[in-house]
């Protein structure tokens, strides 16, 4: 009987910016993955560039995952060995101004994500954030540097929910990974799948390939008169790509029983700070164009500087980011210009 070693993955949010390319990377390595999504915040564009550039129509569930019985029905429908969840709200500003929406929608997710793992067997990877961090006082920052109290509800939600899974994992025998994104940027080499902000984009590289077509004036640099060397904040840009892949190690990695610890914490980041001058003028020179801008005042609750020790990443999982950044904005840009051909 013909008998399937497959591995089978759950991707929460999978038609969103991150999950569409972690789909991408882990169904290349060979895992069978199934998306579930609401869509509350994304089109079907994404889904439909992970199809093309894998060359097959991919499951994928249309759900909320606050809905318990949703939950349970695709649990009963699939047996998973892993689940990476990143269905979530993300704006920061929002969560200041609706709080409940975030706690509401964010932990709301994820705990009926654990019950059902824990029901399951399935193990548990959650997308967290460098923001844990607060404003570190020693960098670069290694996973024993202290979390900060969080400045937005967003950024709270993410510590509650490492939170919830260390005390899971603990309390269940359950296996749980915890991933601290750094900035992640870019897009797929393809350009058949990016980052697709609604309306205002909030993050900085969104903001400048909008700005470069021309669907915005002018970027504002918030702040240049920060104690950094040409005045503007630094931050650790991490391809999404790379990013991705880092997902395949840690899935990899609890699947094949290959943990220290039952619940294990990686930053995942290049090690590289870069400034926002900087990263414009990359952008500029890589793709040969100039980008209209102005210094504006300092951006409330931005950090001035973090950046990641990401060697625990390369000791254990056997990851590290390889494209530059150069590559990375070449890629954005692509990306900007294939959404113009969509009218988007
Ligand atoms: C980067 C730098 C800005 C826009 C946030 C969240 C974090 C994570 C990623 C997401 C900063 C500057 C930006 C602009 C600018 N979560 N900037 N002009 O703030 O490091 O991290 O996004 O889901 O949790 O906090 O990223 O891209 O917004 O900003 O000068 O128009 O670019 O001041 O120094 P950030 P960012």
């Amino acid at each position: 009987m013909a008998y399937n070693m497959k591995k089978t993955v759950l991707v929460s949010g999978g038609a969103g910016f991150i999950g569409s390319h972690v789909t991408v990377e882990l169904a290349q390595a060979g895992y069978d993955v199934v998306i579930a999504d609401n869509m509350s915040n994304c089109d079907e564009t994404n889904y439909k560039g992970v199809c093309a550039i894998l060359g097959k129509e991919m499951p994928f569930v249309k759900m909320d995952f606050c809905d318990t019985e949703a939950v349970d029905a695709l649990f009963a429908k699939y047996r998973f060995d892993a689940l990476i969840h990143f269905a979530a709200f993300k704006a920061v500003g929002e969560s200041v101004d609706d709080p409940l929406k975030y706690y509401t929608n964010n932990l709301g997710s994820f705990l009926n994500i654990l019950a059902a793992a824990r029901k399951s067997g399935t193990h548990v990877l959650f997308s967290s954030s460098a923001t844990v961090y607060g404003e570190p006082e020693k960098k670069p920052v290694t996973e024993q540097s202290p979390r900060q109290p969080a400045t937005s509800p967003y950024g709270n939600t993410k510590q509650m929910c490492e939170d919830f899974l260390r005390d899971c994992v603990k309390a269940y025998g359950m296996h749980g990974i915890a991933l601290r994104y750094f900035n992640p940027i870019g897009a797929h080499p393809s350009a058949l799948i990016g980052e697709l902000p609604r309306g205002i984009p909030n993050n900085l590289v969104p903001f400048i390939t909008q700005t470069a077509i021309g669907k915005r004036e002018c970027l504002r640099i918030f702040g240049n008169d920060y104690p950094t060397e040409d005045g503007t904040c630094l931050r650790d840009y991490i391809d999404i790509v790379d990013l991705a892949r880092a997902h395949v190690c840690a899935v990899t990695r609890m699947v094949e029983d290959k943990m220290d610890e039952p619940y294990e914490i990686f930053n995942i980041g290049t090690g590289r700070p870069v400034s926002v001058l900087e990263l414009v003028t990359a952008f500029e020179k890589v793709n040969n164009l100039k980008l209209n801008y102005v210094f504006a005042p300092r951006r409330a609750g931005d950090v001035m500087a973090i950046w990641a020790d990401p060697g625990l990443a390369e000791r254990k999982l056997g990851w590290k980011a390889t494209r530059t950044v150069p590559e990375t904005l070449a890629a954005a840009w692509a990306w900007e210009k294939h959404l113009q051909e969509l009218g988007l």
